[in-house]
């Protein structure tokens, strides 16, 4: 049985007289994984960030599992993680106290004990392989632990949404790699919205694809869908034709 568990509503937000997101509307439904891509400026990080109540929508509405974004904002808060292009790590601490930081703010002391926040930062550390690097000051890591961390402190306190915006930034083949691993393990059981200008990343990842441009969404499918859709083989192919084409 599918549920909606994040619905967008004809949400816009405009920055002066620049419309970032044009009256979108998206429905991603629990458990599946949707890469939302587009070209620099077109909206992405704009829609991640109204998702995660960062910037309020100018106009529409975005709900995660029936809650409004702007009503109520800490309900929603307390729903979502989230790994940014400007990531929230504490530069001066280590690995392990990055995560600590974010269990003791993300893990309800009421609900957990504190062997089980100390269980479910080492599953982290064992699960995105950051044992070597644990003691080591966050800025003395090198940028694609630091997106590791990054992720592994968005997820700590188990959340049912995450976002990811651009996980896998410049990072080399193998670290690309090993994060799609992690990012796989997290599948199923939480929703996730993931924004790329990596093609093979989406392939492998998402479940569902959707296309920005110019704020807005033009087309929303499978993989398989948006092929039958275009005519084209491959997301690359598929990428061009409509970014190219514009307006479709
Ligand atoms: N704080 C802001 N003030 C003014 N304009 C903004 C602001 N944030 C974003 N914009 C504008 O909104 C549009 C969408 O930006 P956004 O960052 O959402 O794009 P993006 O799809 O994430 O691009 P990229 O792939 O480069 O990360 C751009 O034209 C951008 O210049
Ligand atoms: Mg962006």
């Amino acid at each position: 049985m599918e549920s909606k568990l994040i619905s967008l509503n004809n949400l816009s937000k405009s920055y002066g007289s620049k419309t970032a997101v044009d009256g979108i509307d998206l429905i991603v439904n629990e458990g599946e994984m949707l890469a939302l891509l587009g070209v620099n400026g077109a909206g992405k990080t704009t829609t991640i960030k109204m998702l995660s109540c960062l910037t309020r929508p100018s106009g529409g509405t975005a709900q995660v599992c029936g809650y409004d974004v702007v009503k109520d904002t800490d309900k929603v808060k307390k729903l979502i993680g989230i790994s940014t292009q400007e990531t929230a790590i504490a530069r001066n601490l280590s690995v392990e106290e990055n995560l600590s930081f974010m269990a003791g703010i993300y893990m309800d002391p009421d609900k957990y004990s504190r062997k089980d926040i100390k269980d479910r930062i080492e599953k982290i550390i064992a699960d995105f392989r950051l044992e070597e690097v644990r003691k080591t000051k966050s800025c003395k890591l090198s940028g694609g632990w630091q997106r590791k961390l990054s992720i592994a402190m968005a997820i700590i306190g188990d959340p049912k949404v995450i976002l990811l915006d651009e996980p896998t930034l410049g990072l080399d083949v193998l670290a690309r790699r090993e994060l799609w691993r992690a990012i796989e393990k997290l599948k199923k059981k939480r929703t996730i919205i993931l924004t790329t200008h990596y093609m093979e990343e989406a392939e492998a990842l998402a479940d569902r694809i959707a296309i920005m441009i110019s704020g807005k969404i033009v087309m929303t499918g499978t993989l398989t869908e948006l092929e039958e859709k275009t005519g084209q083989k491959g997301l690359e192919n598929v990428f061009i034709s409509v970014a190219e084409g514009g307006t479709l």
